[in-house]
C-alpha cells in the first residue's frame, strides 16, 4: 500500500540481513514487517527499548523530544527505532532477540469508525471496520493516526479476531485523559464514518496459548481492553478448556469499576471465568455502596492468591505506577519472570 520509489535498504551490521523501509515508515516497524525480531515495547517514543546505533547513512528523527531519547544517545549516534525514518540506505547495529519475533507481521490499513458506546464515566469503546485484514493475538495493540494529532497513539484491542485469518474489526476501550491530544480528538472530534490510519498488531503481552496454567488478568483504569481480549481469547480457545481465569479490575472509586458484563456473556462464566474488583478510594459517605475489595490491585492480588501466584500465568495492563507496584509484588513473591506478561502503557 505504501511502497514507492523512495524505499531505503537497511543492513544489519555483523550479519548479511537487510530489509526495506518505505518512505513514511520507521526503522522499527519496517523491520518487524520484514519479520525481524527488533526489540521494542511502546512504539511511541517513551520506553527507550528500541534503540539502535547508526553506523552508516542518515535518518530523520520524527519526534526529537521523545522522552526515551537522551542527550547521551545523540552523542553516540543511538536512535529510537520507533522514531527514526531513514533518509538514505543505512547500516545499523541492533541485536535481534527471538522474544520479539512478530507473531503477525504488522500492516497498515484504514479503519472506519462505525460505533461507539460508553463503558464508564470516562471510558468509551470505539469500533473500527478495516479496509484489509489484520490478524492479531489477544492482548496486542495497534497504532492510531488521528487527524491533527502529532505521532501515533497506541491502543489495545478488546475484541478477538473471530476469524483468525481475516479479522475485519478492531474494538478499542479508551480512557479519556484530561487535556490529552489524542483522546481529545477521539472523544470530541471523530464522527461516525471517519477514516483513520491503523497500524498493527504490536506488543508482547499476548495470550500464551501453549501454557495451560491458570491465569490471572489484572487491569487498572485504561488497561481494561487487552485483559478483556485475553479473557475472550481463553473462552474461545478449546485447547484452553481446563484453564481457570481470574480477572481483577482496579479502579479509584466504585464508579470506575467495569468489565464484569463483558465476562458474564462468555461461555465458562462463573465456572472457570471469575471477576473481582477493587477500589483504592472509598468515601465513607459515598452514595454508591461498595462490597468489593478495598486497596490497590497488587495488594489485593497478593491477599487473594498469595503463593499460588507462582503457579499462575499473569497478564496485566494499566497505568505505569500500577505496573511497577505489581512487578515489585511479584518479584517479592518469587513468581518466575517468564510467567508475567505486560506492555507498559506510557
Ligand atoms: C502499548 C500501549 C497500549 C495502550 N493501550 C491503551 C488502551 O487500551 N486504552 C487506553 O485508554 N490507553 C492506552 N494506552 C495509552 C494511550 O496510548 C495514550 O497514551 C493515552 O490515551 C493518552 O493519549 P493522549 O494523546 O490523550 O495524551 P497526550 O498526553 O496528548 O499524549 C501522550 C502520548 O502521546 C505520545 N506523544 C505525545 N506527543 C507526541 C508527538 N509529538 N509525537 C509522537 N508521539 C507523541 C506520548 O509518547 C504518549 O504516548 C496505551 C499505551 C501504550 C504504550
Ligand atoms: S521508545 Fe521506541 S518502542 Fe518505546
Amino acid at each position: 500500500m505504501h511502497s514507492n520509489g523512495h524505499a531505503h535498504r537497511i543492513t544489519l551490521a555483523a550479519s548479511d540481513r537487510t530489509f526495506e523501509c518505505d518512505a513514511g515508515d520507521v526503522m522499527l516497524r519496517s523491520a518487524l514487517r520484514a519479520g525481524i525480531a527488533f526489540p521494542y515495547e511502546c512504539n511511541v517514543g517513551a520506553c527507550g527499548n528500541c534503540k539502535f546505533e547508526l553506523i552508516e547513512g542518515e535518518v530523520d528523527v520524527v519526534w526529537p523530544d521523545a522522552p526515551g531519547w537522551t542527550a547521551k544517545d545523540r552523542e553516540r549516534r543511538r536512535y529510537l527505532g520507533c522514531q527514526s525514518a531513514p533518509r538514505s540506505d543505512c547500516t545499523i547495529k541492533m541485536r535481534p532477540s527471538a522474544h520479539y519475533a512478530p507473531r503477525h507481521a504488522p500492516r497498515r490499513v484504514t479503519g472506519t469508525l462505525t460505533e461507539r458506546r460508553a463503558i464508564t464515566h470516562d471510558i468509551e469503546e470505539f469500533r473500527f471496520t478495516l479496509s484489509g485484514d489484520m490478524p492479531f493475538e489477544p492482548g496486542q495493540y495497534a497504532l492510531l493516526t488521528l487527524p491533527g494529532v502529532q505521532g501515533q497513539r497506541a491502543y489495545s484491542m478488546s475484541n478477538i479476531a473471530d476469524n483468525v485469518d481475516a479479522p475485519r474489526e478492531l474494538h478499542f476501550q479508551v480512557r479519556r485523559v484530561p487535556n490529552g491530544q489524542g483522546t481529545g480528538v477521539l472523544f470530541d472530534a471523530l464522527d461516525i464514518g471517519t477514516r483513520i490510519g491503523i497500524d498493527g498488531p504490536y506488543g508482547m503481552a499476548y495470550l500464551r496459548r501453549d501454557v495451560k496454567r491458570d491465569i490471572l488478568c489484572i487491569a487498572g483504569g485504561s488497561g481494561l481492553a487487552p485483559m478483556i481480549s485475553i479473557a475472550r481469547g481463553v473462552a474461545a480457545d478449546a485447547s484452553l478448556d481446563g484453564v481457570r481465569l481470574h480477572f481483577l479490575y482496579g479502579g479509584r472509586t466504585p464508579r470506575d469499576v467495569c468489565g464484569r458484563d463483558m465476562l458474564e456473556e462468555l461461555p465458562g462464566w462463573a465456572e472457570r471465568l471469575h471477576f473481582q474488583a477493587a477500589v483504592s478510594d472509598v468515601m465513607p459517605d459515598s452514595e454508591t455502596t461498595w462490597d468489593g475489595h478495598v486497596g490497590f490491585v497488587h495488594t489485593v492480588a497478593e491477599t487473594l492468591f498469595g503463593e499460588n501466584l507462582r503457579d499462575m500465568e499473569i497478564y496485566f495492563a494499566g497505568p505505569p505506577a500500577m505496573g511497577t507496584a505489581i512487578q515489585r509484588a511479584l518479584i517479592a513473591l518469587k513468581v518466575p519472570f517468564e510467567q508475567v506478561h505486560f506492555d507498559q502503557f506510557y
